[in-house]
Protein backbone atom coordinates (compact mmCIF):
# COMPACT_ATOMS: atom_id res chain seq x y z
CA UNK A 1 0.00 0.00 0.00
CA UNK A 2 1.05 3.49 -0.65
CA UNK A 3 2.01 5.69 1.86
CA UNK A 4 2.26 9.12 1.30
CA UNK A 5 4.61 11.64 3.51
CA UNK A 6 2.53 14.71 4.38
CA UNK A 7 4.81 17.70 6.03
CA UNK A 8 1.72 19.51 8.21
CA UNK A 9 3.03 22.85 8.71
CA UNK A 10 -0.42 24.53 10.90
CA UNK A 11 1.52 27.96 11.03
CA UNK A 12 -0.43 30.68 13.20
CA UNK A 13 -3.93 32.05 14.27
CA UNK A 14 -6.87 29.81 12.76
CA UNK A 15 -4.39 28.06 10.51
CA UNK A 16 -4.21 25.27 13.50
CA UNK A 17 -7.75 25.04 13.63
CA UNK A 18 -8.17 23.74 9.59
CA UNK A 19 -5.40 22.36 9.09
CA UNK A 20 -6.31 19.93 11.65
CA UNK A 21 -10.06 19.34 10.26
CA UNK A 22 -7.99 18.85 7.04
CA UNK A 23 -5.95 16.25 8.65
CA UNK A 24 -8.89 14.20 9.85
CA UNK A 25 -10.11 14.63 6.61
CA UNK A 26 -7.51 12.75 5.03
CA UNK A 27 -7.38 9.95 7.75
CA UNK A 28 -10.84 9.11 7.19
CA UNK A 29 -10.18 9.23 3.12
CA UNK A 30 -7.65 7.19 3.85
CA UNK A 31 -9.57 4.91 6.05
CA UNK A 32 -12.61 4.49 3.38
CA UNK A 33 -10.32 4.26 0.33
CA UNK A 34 -7.87 1.50 2.13
CA UNK A 35 -5.15 1.43 -1.19
CA UNK A 36 -3.46 4.28 0.03
CA UNK A 37 -2.57 5.76 3.43
CA UNK A 38 -0.52 9.12 4.87
CA UNK A 39 2.22 9.49 7.33
CA UNK A 40 1.55 13.26 8.87
CA UNK A 41 5.03 14.78 10.02
CA UNK A 42 3.49 18.43 12.27
CA UNK A 43 5.82 21.43 12.30
CA UNK A 44 5.21 24.04 14.66
CA UNK A 45 6.99 26.52 12.98
CA UNK A 46 5.14 30.17 12.94
CA UNK A 47 4.80 33.12 14.63
CA UNK A 48 4.61 31.45 17.98
CA UNK A 49 8.41 29.38 16.85
CA UNK A 50 9.75 33.18 15.85
CA UNK A 51 9.03 34.33 19.19
CA UNK A 52 11.39 31.57 21.08
CA UNK A 53 13.81 31.34 18.33
CA UNK A 54 13.87 34.44 16.33
CA UNK A 55 12.88 33.10 13.33
CA UNK A 56 10.09 31.13 11.61
CA UNK A 57 10.89 28.10 10.88
CA UNK A 58 14.85 26.49 11.90
CA UNK A 59 17.54 27.31 9.28
CA UNK A 60 17.72 24.05 8.14
CA UNK A 61 13.92 23.51 7.98
CA UNK A 62 13.65 22.57 4.38
CA UNK A 63 15.87 19.79 4.35
CA UNK A 64 13.16 18.44 7.37
CA UNK A 65 10.48 18.49 4.48
CA UNK A 66 12.27 18.31 1.26
CA UNK A 67 11.51 14.71 0.95
CA UNK A 68 8.09 14.79 2.13
CA UNK A 69 5.42 13.98 -0.93
CA UNK A 70 3.08 17.39 -0.14
CA UNK A 71 3.07 20.17 2.56
CA UNK A 72 -0.47 21.07 3.99
CA UNK A 73 0.02 24.73 5.26
CA UNK A 74 -2.25 26.61 7.30
CA UNK A 75 -1.36 30.50 7.35
CA UNK A 76 1.54 32.63 8.56
CA UNK A 77 0.91 36.16 10.22
CA UNK A 78 1.02 37.05 13.93
CA UNK A 79 -0.31 40.29 15.31
CA UNK A 80 2.98 40.28 17.15
CA UNK A 81 5.34 40.24 14.33
CA UNK A 82 5.48 42.40 10.74
CA UNK A 83 3.61 40.87 8.24
CA UNK A 84 6.87 40.83 5.95
CA UNK A 85 8.59 38.65 8.58
CA UNK A 86 6.18 36.26 8.97
CA UNK A 87 5.31 36.50 4.88
CA UNK A 88 9.34 36.20 4.20
CA UNK A 89 10.41 34.02 6.90
CA UNK A 90 7.86 31.16 6.27
CA UNK A 91 5.81 31.10 2.96
CA UNK A 92 8.05 32.87 1.15
CA UNK A 93 10.90 30.55 2.52
CA UNK A 94 9.70 27.61 1.16
CA UNK A 95 7.56 28.65 -2.10
CA UNK A 96 10.52 30.32 -3.69
CA UNK A 97 13.55 27.93 -2.84
CA UNK A 98 11.16 24.74 -3.93
CA UNK A 99 10.38 26.35 -6.97
CA UNK A 100 6.70 26.85 -6.63
CA UNK A 101 6.13 28.78 -9.47
CA UNK A 102 2.37 28.02 -10.37
CA UNK A 103 0.24 29.06 -8.01
CA UNK A 104 -3.28 27.97 -8.93
CA UNK A 105 -6.32 29.41 -7.35
CA UNK A 106 -9.69 27.68 -8.74
CA UNK A 107 -13.11 29.31 -7.76
CA UNK A 108 -16.68 28.46 -7.85
CA UNK A 109 -19.89 29.26 -6.16
CA UNK A 110 -20.18 26.14 -4.25
CA UNK A 111 -23.49 24.34 -4.09
CA UNK A 112 -25.58 26.52 -1.60
CA UNK A 113 -23.59 29.33 -1.39
CA UNK A 114 -24.35 32.53 -2.85
CA UNK A 115 -22.51 34.79 -4.42
CA UNK A 116 -22.90 38.63 -4.14
CA UNK A 117 -23.40 39.42 -7.84
CA UNK A 118 -26.40 39.57 -8.70
CA UNK A 119 -28.14 36.89 -10.46
CA UNK A 120 -24.86 34.74 -10.71
CA UNK A 121 -25.14 31.12 -9.55
CA UNK A 122 -22.52 28.02 -9.82
CA UNK A 123 -22.63 28.05 -14.34
CA UNK A 124 -21.64 31.48 -14.84
CA UNK A 125 -18.57 31.72 -12.36
CA UNK A 126 -16.32 28.62 -12.60
CA UNK A 127 -12.46 29.94 -13.09
CA UNK A 128 -9.15 28.94 -12.31
CA UNK A 129 -6.62 31.81 -11.89
CA UNK A 130 -3.38 31.02 -12.17
CA UNK A 131 -0.77 33.07 -10.09
CA UNK A 132 2.77 33.37 -11.16
CA UNK A 133 4.47 32.07 -7.81
CA UNK A 134 8.24 33.02 -8.13
CA UNK A 135 9.41 36.53 -9.05
CA UNK A 136 7.46 39.29 -10.66
CA UNK A 137 6.71 42.14 -7.89
CA UNK A 138 7.24 39.53 -5.14
CA UNK A 139 11.02 38.90 -6.01
CA UNK A 140 12.11 40.78 -3.01
CA UNK A 141 14.60 42.97 -4.86
CA UNK A 142 14.79 46.63 -3.46
CA UNK A 143 15.85 48.59 -0.99
CA UNK A 144 15.99 51.38 1.77
CA UNK A 145 18.74 54.09 2.27
CA UNK A 146 18.61 57.13 4.72
CA UNK A 147 15.87 55.85 6.89
CA UNK A 148 14.17 58.26 8.78
CA UNK A 149 15.72 61.33 6.96
CA UNK A 150 13.26 63.44 4.61
CA UNK A 151 15.59 62.11 1.86
CA UNK A 152 14.78 58.57 2.21
CA UNK A 153 14.15 56.56 -0.70
CA UNK A 154 12.99 53.07 -1.14
CA UNK A 155 12.62 50.67 -3.43
CA UNK A 156 10.54 46.94 -4.25
CA UNK A 157 11.63 46.49 -7.86
CA UNK A 158 9.55 44.04 -10.15
CA UNK A 159 11.88 41.46 -12.23
CA UNK A 160 10.55 39.36 -14.41
CA UNK A 161 12.50 36.77 -16.42
CA UNK A 162 11.97 35.28 -20.09
CA UNK A 163 12.77 31.84 -18.44
CA UNK A 164 10.05 32.54 -15.38
CA UNK A 165 7.34 34.00 -17.50
CA UNK A 166 7.60 31.37 -20.55
CA UNK A 167 6.98 28.63 -18.15
CA UNK A 168 4.23 30.34 -16.15
CA UNK A 169 2.68 30.35 -19.68
CA UNK A 170 3.39 27.53 -21.18
CA UNK A 171 1.21 25.76 -17.37
CA UNK A 172 -1.49 28.23 -18.00
CA UNK A 173 -2.25 27.49 -21.72
CA UNK A 174 -1.61 23.80 -20.98
CA UNK A 175 -3.99 24.10 -17.78
CA UNK A 176 -6.58 26.16 -19.97
CA UNK A 177 -6.31 23.23 -23.00
CA UNK A 178 -7.11 20.64 -20.18
CA UNK A 179 -10.77 22.40 -19.48
CA UNK A 180 -13.59 22.16 -21.45
CA UNK A 181 -13.51 25.87 -22.53
CA UNK A 182 -10.15 26.17 -23.46
CA UNK A 183 -10.28 29.67 -22.79
CA UNK A 184 -7.66 31.84 -21.38
CA UNK A 185 -6.90 35.33 -20.04
CA UNK A 186 -3.64 36.58 -19.65
CA UNK A 187 -3.69 39.38 -17.66
CA UNK A 188 -1.16 43.03 -18.10
CA UNK A 189 -0.59 46.15 -17.70
CA UNK A 190 1.38 47.14 -20.39
CA UNK A 191 0.41 50.27 -21.22
CA UNK A 192 1.40 51.80 -17.96
CA UNK A 193 4.51 49.53 -17.22
CA UNK A 194 6.03 49.35 -20.63
CA UNK A 195 9.47 46.86 -19.58
CA UNK A 196 8.91 43.95 -18.33
CA UNK A 197 5.03 43.71 -18.97
CA UNK A 198 5.17 44.38 -22.84
CA UNK A 199 8.04 41.25 -22.51
CA UNK A 200 4.90 39.85 -20.29
CA UNK A 201 2.55 39.74 -23.37
CA UNK A 202 5.23 38.95 -26.19
CA UNK A 203 5.87 35.61 -24.35
CA UNK A 204 2.25 35.42 -23.99
CA UNK A 205 2.03 35.27 -27.86
CA UNK A 206 5.06 33.66 -28.37
CA UNK A 207 3.82 30.16 -26.13
CA UNK A 208 -0.02 30.89 -27.62
CA UNK A 209 1.38 29.54 -31.15
CA UNK A 210 2.13 26.02 -29.14
CA UNK A 211 -1.21 25.92 -28.33
CA UNK A 212 -3.28 26.79 -31.46
CA UNK A 213 -6.24 24.71 -29.80
CA UNK A 214 -6.73 27.09 -27.11
CA UNK A 215 -8.80 30.87 -27.66
CA UNK A 216 -7.09 33.53 -25.35
CA UNK A 217 -7.52 37.23 -24.99
CA UNK A 218 -5.42 39.60 -22.92
CA UNK A 219 -6.85 42.25 -20.24
CA UNK A 220 -5.55 45.03 -18.83
CA UNK A 221 -5.59 44.51 -14.81
CA UNK A 222 -8.16 47.48 -13.84
CA UNK A 223 -10.31 46.21 -17.05
CA UNK A 224 -9.77 42.92 -15.68
CA UNK A 225 -12.02 43.70 -12.08
CA UNK A 226 -14.74 45.13 -14.01
CA UNK A 227 -15.01 41.87 -16.50
CA UNK A 228 -14.97 39.85 -13.58
CA UNK A 229 -17.73 41.39 -11.70
CA UNK A 230 -19.75 42.71 -15.03
CA UNK A 231 -19.14 39.03 -17.29
CA UNK A 232 -17.89 36.69 -14.48
CA UNK A 233 -19.60 33.73 -17.70
CA UNK A 234 -16.69 35.29 -20.32
CA UNK A 235 -13.51 34.07 -18.13
CA UNK A 236 -12.38 30.56 -17.51
CA UNK A 237 -8.48 30.14 -17.05
CA UNK A 238 -6.74 33.13 -15.93
CA UNK A 239 -2.85 33.81 -15.62
CA UNK A 240 -1.71 36.85 -13.94
CA UNK A 241 1.59 38.16 -12.40
CA UNK A 242 2.28 37.39 -9.01
CA UNK A 243 0.39 40.85 -7.37
CA UNK A 244 -1.88 41.10 -9.83
CA UNK A 245 -3.43 37.52 -9.39
CA UNK A 246 -3.17 37.97 -5.57
CA UNK A 247 -5.14 40.96 -6.08
CA UNK A 248 -7.74 39.36 -8.36
CA UNK A 249 -7.59 35.84 -6.22
CA UNK A 250 -9.32 37.97 -3.51
CA UNK A 251 -11.55 39.31 -5.62
CA UNK A 252 -12.68 35.85 -7.18
CA UNK A 253 -13.07 34.65 -3.76
CA UNK A 254 -15.04 37.39 -2.41
CA UNK A 255 -17.19 36.89 -5.78
CA UNK A 256 -17.68 33.09 -4.94
CA UNK A 257 -18.74 33.93 -1.97
CA UNK A 258 -16.52 33.43 0.96
CA UNK A 259 -12.64 34.00 1.13
CA UNK A 260 -13.12 30.90 3.79
CA UNK A 261 -13.82 28.08 0.94
CA UNK A 262 -11.12 29.32 -1.56
CA UNK A 263 -7.84 27.17 -2.27
CA UNK A 264 -4.66 27.12 -3.17
CA UNK A 265 -1.74 24.68 -4.57
CA UNK A 266 1.90 26.18 -4.56
CA UNK A 267 3.08 23.65 -7.57
CA UNK A 268 6.38 22.33 -8.42
CA UNK A 269 5.20 21.00 -11.71
CA UNK A 270 8.74 19.29 -12.36
CA UNK A 271 8.12 17.46 -8.82
CA UNK A 272 11.73 18.37 -8.09
CA UNK A 273 11.11 19.59 -4.58
CA UNK A 274 7.21 18.81 -2.85
CA UNK A 275 4.76 21.12 -3.64
CA UNK A 276 2.63 23.05 -0.93
CA UNK A 277 -1.38 23.26 -0.62
CA UNK A 278 -3.17 26.07 1.67
CA UNK A 279 -5.92 27.85 2.48
CA UNK A 280 -6.04 31.37 0.78
CA UNK A 281 -7.57 32.85 3.89
CA UNK A 282 -5.03 34.19 6.45
CA UNK A 283 -4.13 33.62 9.99
CA UNK A 284 -7.10 35.59 11.26
CA UNK A 285 -6.51 36.48 15.04
CA UNK A 286 -9.96 37.89 15.49
CA UNK A 287 -11.51 34.41 15.69
CA UNK A 288 -8.83 32.37 16.88
CA UNK A 289 -9.44 30.10 19.03
CA UNK A 290 -13.50 30.35 18.90
CA UNK A 291 -13.53 27.33 16.47
CA UNK A 292 -15.35 28.75 14.16
CA UNK A 293 -12.82 28.58 10.95
CA UNK A 294 -14.37 27.44 7.95
CA UNK A 295 -12.54 24.64 7.16
CA UNK A 296 -13.55 24.34 4.02
CA UNK A 297 -10.60 26.09 1.91
CA UNK A 298 -8.38 23.48 4.06
CA UNK A 299 -10.45 20.58 2.26
CA UNK A 300 -10.37 22.33 -0.78
CA UNK A 301 -6.88 22.32 -0.70
CA UNK A 302 -6.40 18.71 0.56
CA UNK A 303 -8.81 17.70 -2.57
CA UNK A 304 -5.97 20.03 -4.86
CA UNK A 305 -3.20 18.16 -3.19
CA UNK A 306 -4.86 14.16 -3.32
CA UNK A 307 -5.21 15.41 -7.38
CA UNK A 308 -1.36 16.13 -7.23
CA UNK A 309 -0.51 12.95 -5.71
CA UNK A 310 -2.45 11.13 -8.11
CA UNK A 311 -5.56 10.29 -6.13
CA UNK A 312 -8.34 11.18 -8.24
CA UNK A 313 -11.29 9.03 -6.81
CA UNK A 314 -10.07 10.10 -3.33
CA UNK A 315 -9.63 13.61 -4.32
CA UNK A 316 -13.48 13.35 -5.90
CA UNK A 317 -15.02 11.88 -3.02
CA UNK A 318 -13.71 14.78 -0.97
CA UNK A 319 -15.03 17.48 -3.08
CA UNK A 320 -18.30 15.69 -3.54
CA UNK A 321 -18.49 15.68 0.29
CA UNK A 322 -17.33 19.34 0.80
CA UNK A 323 -20.13 20.38 -1.92
CA UNK A 324 -23.07 18.04 0.02
CA UNK A 325 -22.13 20.44 3.37
CA UNK A 326 -22.16 23.46 1.67
CA UNK A 327 -25.44 22.84 -0.27
CA UNK A 328 -26.92 22.92 3.50
CA UNK A 329 -27.50 26.10 5.09
CA UNK A 330 -27.55 24.58 8.63
CA UNK A 331 -24.00 23.60 7.82
CA UNK A 332 -22.27 27.10 7.27
CA UNK A 333 -20.04 28.66 9.50
CA UNK A 334 -20.55 32.56 10.29
CA UNK A 335 -18.15 33.77 7.14
CA UNK A 336 -20.83 32.30 5.08
CA UNK A 337 -23.84 33.78 7.44
CA UNK A 338 -25.06 30.53 9.28
CA UNK A 339 -23.98 29.29 12.66
CA UNK A 340 -22.39 26.25 12.76
CA UNK A 341 -18.45 25.78 13.82
CA UNK A 342 -15.58 24.15 12.32
CA UNK A 343 -16.18 20.67 14.26
CA UNK A 344 -19.66 20.29 13.08
CA UNK A 345 -18.94 21.37 9.37
CA UNK A 346 -15.56 18.77 9.72
CA UNK A 347 -18.16 15.88 11.21
CA UNK A 348 -20.60 16.23 8.42
CA UNK A 349 -18.00 16.21 5.65
CA UNK A 350 -16.18 13.18 7.65
CA UNK A 351 -19.99 11.30 7.57
CA UNK A 352 -20.51 12.18 4.27
CA UNK A 353 -17.07 10.45 3.39
CA UNK A 354 -17.54 7.44 5.29
CA UNK A 355 -21.07 7.08 4.34
CA UNK A 356 -21.12 7.17 0.58
CA UNK A 357 -21.35 4.72 -1.59
CA UNK A 358 -17.87 3.82 -3.98
C1 LIG B 1 -2.04 35.18 -0.59
C2 LIG B 1 -1.78 36.08 0.58
C3 LIG B 1 -0.31 36.33 0.77
C4 LIG B 1 0.27 36.99 -0.46
C5 LIG B 1 -0.09 37.16 2.02
C6 LIG B 1 -0.48 36.39 3.26
C7 LIG B 1 1.29 37.69 2.14
O1 LIG B 1 -2.48 37.26 0.44
O2 LIG B 1 -1.58 34.03 -0.57
O3 LIG B 1 -2.73 35.59 -1.51
O4 LIG B 1 0.21 38.19 -0.65
O5 LIG B 1 0.82 36.28 -1.28
MG1 LIG C 1 -3.65 37.34 -1.27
Amino acid sequence: MKTYKIAVIPGDGIGTEVVDAGVEALKALAARDGTFAFHFDHFDWGGEYYKKHGRMMPENGRDAIRHHDAILFGSAGHPDIPDHITLWGLRLAICQPFDQYANVRPTRILPGVVSPLRGVSGPELDWVIVRENSEGEYAGVGGRVHQGLPEEAATDVSIMTRAGVTRIMRFAFRLAQGRPRKLLTVVTKSNAQRHAMVMWDEIASEVAREFPDVTWDKMLVDAMTMRMTLKPQTLDTIVASNLHADILSDLAAALAGSLGIAPTANLNPERVFPSMFEPIHGSAFDIMGKGVANPVGTFWSAVMMLEHLGEKAAAARLMKAVERVTADPALHTPDLGGTANTRKVTDAVIGSIAAENA
